[in-house]
This record gives C-alpha cells, structure tokens and sequence, in this order.
C-alpha cells in the first residue's frame, strides 16, 4: 500500500477544476441505465466509486461507452434492465448499493449485491425496510448487512416518514418508486442532498415537492403508464465535496489565493461554504449559473485566520462529508471545533468518529470523541507535529490529514494514500501542483 508524505507549505495558489460530482455521476448513470435511448454525460466523476456503479449498470444490461471523462450510456427503458449472472460489486460505494436497491426491487428477476469489506459492514435495515413496505423481498445478512438478495416484484406506492435524513435513503424510496403503483413520497425530518428529486425530473419523471415531503408518480392502477425517462446531454458539476479539501488549504496557509473553477453549489451541499463563511473564511463566488437543475459557480479563496465554533442539528446533514476535513482544521482555528448531533458519521465509509479522533491525537491535537461527535480543541491547545496517520481505508480521512499536514510542523505520513481515489484519484497530484512541490 502507498503511502503518501506530506511537508508544511506556505501557500496554496493557481486554479483548478474537479472531476464531477460524485453524487450527480451515481444518479445520472444509473437513470441513463433506466432510459430510453442514449445519455451523454460530461465530466463525469473520475471517483472509483463512480465506477462500481457503471460495473452494476452494465452487468445489468445497459451499455456504457468510457472515453475519457465522458461516458456515454444507452439504456433501454424503465423494463429494460436484465438479470446480471454473477453478483454486482458496489465495492466501497454505500451510494451505489443503497441505491440500487430502489432500482432492483422493482425489476421482475432476483439480484445479489455486495460490496467490500468496508461495506459489508454498513448497515441497510434503513433501506431494506421501506423497500420491503413497497413489496419487495430482500434477504441480508443479520437483517441488516450486504449481500443482498433482492428479490424484485410489484410495488406499490408508499409514504415514507423517514427516521433518519439520509439522502441515500430517500433516494432509494423514490427510485423504487418509478416501478410502484401510484405515488411514493418521503417526507424527511431535515434537508438532504436533492439530487436525486433533481435528475429524475431531468430524465422526464413527474417529481413534486412539498416542505420536506418529495414525491414521484409510478405507473397507474390500470397498470400501464410507466414513466418514460429520456436519455440527457448533461455537464456534470464539479464536486464540492473534493473542492472543500482545498478551500480548507488555501484558508489555512497564509499566502494562498485559489480560483476553483465550475463547481457544484447545489443548496443542499453547499452548507460548508456558509459554514466555513461564518467562522470567518474568506471564501467568493463567480459566474453562478444553474445547468440541469444544479447551480454551479466559481470559488476564489484567501487565506484567513479561522474562528472555528460548533456544528450541529439540521446543518449536519448539508455538510455530513464535509465534517472530517473541518474536524481536521479544529486545532487550526481560535476556538476550536465541536462537531454534535452527527452519530451517522460512524457508519460512513469507517467510523469517522473514532477514525479522526485517534489521527488528531497522534499529530498532538486536543480531543474529546463523543458518542455522535467530537470536540476538538484550538489554536491555543498547542502547534501539531506530523506523524503517520491511518485512514483505515477511509477516502476522505486520508484527504483531511493530508490537508491539515501541510499546516503541521515535520513531515505528515498518510498511510493507504491510495484509498482516496474512492472520490479522488488526482487528489495527491494536484495538491503537489497547487503547493508548488515536486513529486520526488
Ligand atoms: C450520499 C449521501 C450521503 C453521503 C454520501 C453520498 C448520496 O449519505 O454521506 O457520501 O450520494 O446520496 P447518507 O444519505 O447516507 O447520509
């Protein structure tokens, strides 16, 4: 495994673009799969994740043409999917499983899918319940854990009260919902990404939204009238997500001046750059324009001394993967951060509680780990060292501690650095670039 060294720098500057976003890229693939005719999608994400789900889709019958970040997709139509002979591979992608099995639930045949170590750990009793409620047969391991067996069938329309916000949960449902008799809805009990509700309109599905309620019309009880999804020519976003690592660099080192250009600024995502704006960021927004429903625009950021402060309630789920690179900065800032009400973040791709709660502590970081947060003590607690740092195969703990090395005194050891391309395989190339340092 490939470790990577990290040495304090002084600046991050120059521009920069991102592969696109990770979510959008999962949604709009595996609708391209439920079409009829062809979608052609830009810069679609470089994220490996991005790529299990296409390995799903094309297993499952659609075609997929890669050329470069472009991937052409020709599916062929709602009934169109065919049963895959071996068992899909999601690998570490919880989007690509959860999701998925909204999809399969209403195919006619029976599906398995799994996915590596890391995510046959995670849990999906929160999407197999309601799938379940819509009429399909799914079999777990412990009632809880991949593989599943998804034993598709007739669905019927739903309501779901959502217990947790889990945009992936939601999406599922609604999914699900395109093969079930009359309408589904989710109401969810605080905001969550809305890419989902915003592709399926793309794709020509009826999508309405009321307050926290979304819904998606099915076929009718006569049982014809299945929604016809088109196929789409769309440019995807960059992704926020993978932007964030590098607003937080060129906040934290002092001469830096970074122009990140067409990113995703999606309302739902975008709640780190409010965030990150309140604790005293210095962060501008370009050229807003809105290209299949997303808004996307241009950041330029300066360095900025950081006041840091506290995270919780309905924020958490509009920055849920934006917590460990903020968690990071906490020594960082003034007043340090404190992170509550984010018990999800322990089933994410690690236990990212626990993961940046034992990485904090090794580079000299005052830390209280909690049962659904953690806070992290600042400036004054003391300057880091570097150290060597265990992502424990977690993408964005590996990005975070990269980030926050440049900051440290000595040299930042990343272990597993190739874990980051789950979102980012050009993640280590370009901060080099961006940092003016070579690569030996
Ligand atoms: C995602 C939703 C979030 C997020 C994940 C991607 C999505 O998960 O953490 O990285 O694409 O829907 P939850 O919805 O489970 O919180």
């Amino acid at each position: 495994m490939k470790s990577e060294s990290i040495q304090p720098v002084k600046r991050l500057s120059g521009a920069l673009e991102l592969p696109g976003d990770k979510s959008i890229s999962h949604r709009y693939a595996m609708l391209a799969a439920l079409a009829n005719g062809s979608s052609e999608l830009r810069n679609f994400a470089a994220a490996r994740d991005c790529y299990s789900t296409l390995g799903c889709v094309k297993a499952l019958g659609a075609v997929v043409k890669v050329e470069g970040s472009k991937v052409q997709i020709t599916g062929h139509g709602l009934r169109g999917l065919k049963s895959s002979w071996r068992t899909l591979d999601a690998e570490n992608s919880g989007t690509t499983i959860r999701l998925l099995s909204g999809i399969l639930s209403g195919q006619t045949f029976t599906t398995k899918i799994t996915g590596d170590a890391s995510l046959r750990k995670r849990p999906m009793k929160r999407v197999i319940t309601p799938l379940r409620e819509m009429g399909a047969n799914i079999r777990s391991k412990d009632e809880n854990f991949p593989p599943l067996e998804i034993h598709g069938g007739q669905l019927q329309g739903i309501h779901y009260q959502m217990p947790i916000a889990s945009a992936q949960v939601k999406s599922a449902v609604l999914l699900a919902g395109l093969y079930a008799e009359g309408e589904t809805s989710v109401t969810e009990p605080a905001a969550t990404r809305d890419h989902t509700e915003l592709a399926l309109t793309e794709f020509g599905a009826t999508v309405r939204k009321q307050g926290r309620t979304i819904s998606v019309v099915g076929p009718t009880s006569a049982g014809n009238g299945d929604p016809a999804l088109h196929g789409i020519s769309a440019d995807i976003p960059g992704d926020l997500s993978s932007a964030v690592f590098f607003v937080a660099a060129a906040s934290l080192l002092p001469d830096s001046n970074l122009y990140i250009a067409n990113v995703g600024l999606n309302p739902t995502r975008a709640g780190i750059l409010d965030l990150f704006n309140r604790i005293g960021a210095a962060i501008s927004v370009h050229n807003l324009q809105t290209k299949q429903g997303e808004l996307i625009g241009d950041l330029s950021v300066k360095a900025a001394k950081l006041k840091g402060g506290v995270v919780s309630g309905d924020l958490v789920p509009v920055l849920i993967d934006e917590l460990p690179m903020l968690a990071a900065l906490g020594p960082f800032t003034e007043e340090g951060i404190e992170i509550r009400d984010a018990a999800e973040l322990r089933v994410k791709e690690s236990d990212r509680i626990a993961a940046l709660a034992e990485n904090l502590k090794r580079v000299g970081a005052k830390v209280e780990e909690r049962p659904d947060g953690l806070r992290v003590e600042g400036r004054s607690a003391g300057k880091l060292h570097g150290a060597e740092i265990d992502p424990r195969g977690d993408h964005r703990i590996a990005m975070a501690f990269a980030i926050a090395g440049l900051g440290n005194t000595g040299e930042t050891r990343i272990l597993d650095a190739d874990c980051a391309g789950v979102s980012y395989p050009n993640f280590f190339a370009e901060l080099r670039r961006l940092a003016g340092v070579n690569s030996d």
